[in-house]
């Protein structure tokens, strides 16, 4: 067979269940020869390079299927100061990134379909990866729910229950209502709980030396704000029967009650939740380390990892959500929520792996396979023949400092930066063409739209 591209010794995992696409399948490791034409899977097995145009010898590295970040943030139109479409897609593609879905908090918010489309048309001409968009749920467009999330790209509706950065915000239940109700697919909710948070604002006291401390973030924005938003959502979703995603869930009573909710919600987690705890990363980081909802105490960070594992966690999103060094140099609260993460998702995971946190297995599912289910992706997620040929590969074994000035978004700075990590990415590939080998980027721009599976 003739291939434009082969990849030899391809040590890969492939799903266990490659005939029922509506499910998701656990993964399996194995070692196999990759066939790629037309930017398609079109063989696997034992692969003659006589008819190859290009040949990738894949010895001493780790070929996973494209790994998917879904959710970013980066910020066109608008606030392109902090971050837009082409930086933020570099960035992905440095970090073995090759899609991205990306949200609604532009200015203005993503929340009619010329507004979405102006997005597609951007991403069309400047995107280094694959790309979805989230189209926002507010106020004055919940009649549009539904032709919004059939706009061709779109990840689905996503919805702020607590104000964060931007003005997207659905607060009371008659509204969320709304919206469960028009929207037919699975809807992405930020959940806190808004009027516990214009309540407990005013927790926020200065100290003895007149400067209200970030350590109070995760008091103001506690747990029960996570949970109560959480409970309502469920609540919402069951009576209507919808699917729902809870992003970025941080703490131990809300894992401990999506558990019993899998039927209808899947749930995502953070690196910076798995990775960092506080109080010690407010003393570190300052405002650096604030992020909404907040990173909380270790017990939650330990109870994030037993969800991860106990199958409660469906997915892991950076939540890549840049703002510039000067705007986060404020004093608290005057600072925006947030930070970079798109490029740094799979070094910091795949040092977890190396740590023995989780197996590259287990995160490899959660990255791609378990996107693929979640969103209804077409095409996307697996190794396997007539997939797309997006792959991401990783060196295990390499050791590598994470720095600001690896970091391509607009705002150049990582939380992570001084962090020492064994496990990187050492090729992105899109459909087929190797757009990033070993920090460089051979073929820029070839992101094109995801697409969803309709029923
Ligand atoms: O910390 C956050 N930053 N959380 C969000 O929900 C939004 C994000 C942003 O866009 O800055």
């Amino acid at each position: 067979m003739n291939f434009d591209l082969l990849i030899k010794n391809a040590t890969t995992f492939v799903p266990e269940n490659t005939t029922d696409l509506g499910k998701r399948s656990p993964l399996k490791k194995t070692q196999l020869d990759i066939g790629i034409r037309g930017g398609r899977i079109v063989d696997l097995g034992q692969l003659s390079s006589s008819n190859a145009e290009q040949v990738l010898d894949a010895n001493h590295l780790v070929v996973l299927p494209g790994i998917i970040d879904s959710q970013v943030h980066f910020r066109e139109p608008g606030l392109t100061h902090k971050e837009d479409i082409e930086s933020g897609t570099r960035g992905a593609l440095l970090g073995g990134i090759t899609g991205i879905f990306e949200m609604p908090n532009t200015k203005p918010s993503t929340t009619t379909v010329d507004l979405f489309k102006q997005k597609v048309t951007i991403a069309k001409n400047r995107s280094h990866t694959h790309f979805a968009f989230y189209a926002g749920a507010a106020a004055d467009n919940v009649e549009l729910l539904n032709e919004l999330e059939n706009q061709e790209f779109c990840s689905g509706i996503k919805v702020f229950m607590g104000s964060s950065t931007g003005t997207l915000l659905i607060e009371d239940d008659v509204l969320l209502e709304k919206v469960l109700k028009n929207a037919k697919r699975r809807v992405a909710v930020h959940c806190e709980d808004e009027f516990r948070l214009r309540e407990r604002k005013s927790l926020l006291i200065p100290s003895s030396d007149g400067k209200i401390p970030v350590s109070l973030h995760p008091k103001w924005r506690d747990e029960i704000t996570s949970l109560n938003a959480v409970k309502r959502l469920i609540y919402i979703a069951e009576k209507f029967q919808k699917k729902v995603h809870v992003l970025h869930v941080t703490c131990q009573e809300e894992v401990e009650f999506l558990a019993s909710y899998k039927n209808l919600a899947s749930v995502e987690v953070l690196p910076q939740h798995l990775t960092l705890h506080a109080p010690d990363c407010y003393e570190k980081w300052g405002c650096k380390a604030q992020q909404n909802p907040p990173i909380r105490e270790k017990k939650h960070q330990e109870a994030l990892w037993k969800a991860l594992h106990n199958g409660v966690i469906d997915v892991i999103g950076s939540d890549h959500a840049p703002h510039t060094l000067e705007e986060k140099s404020k004093d608290y609260p005057n600072t925006p929520s947030g930070m970079t993460g798109v490029q740094t998702l799979l070094p910091v995971m795949l040092n977890h792996v190396n740590q023995g946190n989780l197996s590259l297995q287990k995160l490899t599912e959660l990255l791609t396979e378990n996107v693929r289910d979640v969103f209804q992706l077409k095409n996307k997620g697996r190794v396997q023949i007539g997939f797309d040929a997006d792959f991401t590969l990783i060196d295990l074994n390499k050791e590598r400092l994470i720095q600001n000035s690896w970091i391509a978004s607009k705002s150049q700075w990582t939380i992570f930066d001084g962090l020492k990590v064994k496990g990187w990415p050492t090729h992105t590939i899109l459909k087929g063409k190797i757009c990033m080998q070993d920090d460089e980027i051979l073929n820029p721009f070839c992101g094109n739209g995801f697409e969803f599976e309709r029923n």
